[in-house]
């Protein structure tokens, strides 16, 4: 039997509005249509698998069907706060993986969700506007539960929960991961977000290389990552003596 099932999600997520899809392009595609119908916030969208599933930094998100977490969940946060979003994602997450008793989890910035040092989740917050009128936020997350790195490029670098614990039920996830999700997108734009996300990042005061990406330009930096900003930029100190700041991009440990 499959741990993720029409009739299982129907049972246990109850009048939440939800979808299932065994197959789908993107779950985000599916909650950018839900959103602009006026979907209720915390309607989530889940996929067993995705033909045009995206990562971060235009990215494909690749997982083979029936070995992952793969969910969209729809917020609507102030127009203010909607930086909060990825942060909210990979803090729900991580509380999950903790209460099920998982070691070592932490954030790499910007929202990875590690253990130990090894990407277990990737966040994807897509914000839907409407001319300068926010409609929402899509909330986009990826679980590896059960996927075989062994063989591929991300060996040494990615993770399965089933790599650390001995039995995974998705649906079990689901909700767990569902009820923190309600819990830190009720609290989007108070302080208490960016502090309790703050608290489990694991690369602070760790020497990196970072790629720097804005509109029109990459640039390669060394040094140490010395602070994440509130806004969620990431402030990197060169051997220089500079401090650049990072709005987007990604991290490797130096
Ligand atoms: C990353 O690059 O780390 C973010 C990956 C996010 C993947 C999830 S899977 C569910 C949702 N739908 C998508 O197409 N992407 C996100």
């Amino acid at each position: 039997m499959t741990d993720l099932s029409t009739e299982r999600l129907a049972s246990a997520l109850g009048t939440r509005r939800h979808e299932f899809y065994a197959e789908i392009t993107s779950t985000n595609d599916r909650a950018q249509v839900l959103l602009n119908e006026n979907a209720p916030n915390g309607t989530v969208i889940i996929a067993d698998s995705q033909t045009r599933g995206r990562g971060r930094l235009g990215r494909v998100w690749l997982s083979p069907a029936g070995s992952s977490l793969m969910l969209s969940y729809l917020l609507r946060p102030p127009v203010t706060s909607i930086g909060h979003v990825g942060m909210i994602g990979a803090l729900a997450v991580a509380e999950t993986l903790d209460a099920m008793g998982i070691k070592e989890v932490g954030i790499k910035w910007p929202n990875d969700v590690q253990i130990g040092k090894r990407k277990v989740c990737g966040v994807l917050p897509e914000v839907v506007w409407q001319g300068d009128q926010l409609i929402g936020v899509i909330l986009g997350i990826g679980i590896n539960v059960r996927v075989d790195f062994t063989t591929s490029a991300l060996a040494e670098t990615a993770i399965s929960l089933s790599n650390v614990i001995p039995q995974v039920d998705r649906l079990d996830l689901l909700l767990q991961l569902l009820h923190k999700l309600d819990i830190w997108s009720a609290a989007a734009g108070s302080t208490d977000v960016f502090a309790a996300w703050h608290s489990r990042l694991n690369m602070l005061n760790a020497p990196v290389n970072v790629v720097s990406i804005t509109a029109n330009t990459q640039e390669m930096l060394s040094g140490v990552a010395q602070e994440v900003t509130p806004e969620g930029a990431l402030m990197i100190r060169t051997p220089d003596g500079g401090v650049h700041r990072v709005i987007a991009g990604d991290i490797a440990l130096g």
